[in-house]
């Protein structure tokens, strides 16, 4: 079963599974799964939540949506822990920050064939936390809907436990 969080729609049924089965179903995208993201979650799951959203904004708008959700789904491709990222040792380096959105950029770009607007999405995705803004709108709907999702993504496993409570209650 695929869902996005917060949504009960079953995504493999969906028009955007089919915009997306390519990378979705790609080995190194599975691999996504083994990398914890956002403490509670797995980067895999935070790439369909981030991809999902981003879809359906951008298709109200009548956006590039697409683009969007392919962008979403690569904008974390990367295969570490994001914890084991040491720059004790240098501390010129640039942080996670700054350095992940290029790694996955490259990534994506080794394994699937991008356009330059889902280029732009990836490598941008940081902001507003690193300076470089996205040149397209759909790059700061991908930005803007990735910091949201973090938000929901740390505080899901409180909120559920509170709506036990209260649910306990009545
Ligand atoms: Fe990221
Ligand atoms: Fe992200």
């Amino acid at each position: 079963m695929l869902h996005a969080i917060c949504s009960k729609k079953q995504l493999t049924a969906h028009a955007y599974y089919v915009f997306v089965a390519d990378i979705l179903e790609h080995a190194n995208m599975q691999q996504l799964k083994q990398f914890r993201h956002h403490v509670h979650t797995t980067r895999f799951q935070h790439s369909i939540n981030v991809s999902y959203y981003s879809y359906l904004i951008c298709r109200r708008f009548h956006w590039d949506a697409v683009s969007a959700a392919r962008a979403g789904l690569l904008h974390d491709f990367y295969f570490y822990e994001t914890c084991e990222y040491d720059r004790s040792a240098a501390p010129e380096q640039a942080s996670h920050f700054a350095t992940h959105p290029k790694l996955a950029l490259s990534n994506a770009a080794m394994a699937f064939s991008l356009n330059a607007k889902e280029e732009d999405m990836i490598v941008h995705h940081m902001w507003p936390v690193v300076k470089q803004k996205p040149q397209c709108k759909e790059g700061f709907v991908v930005a803007i809907v990735d910091k949201y999702i973090a938000i929901f993504e740390y505080l899901a496993p409180f909120w559920q436990r509170m709506r036990q409570t209260l649910v306990g209650q009545n």
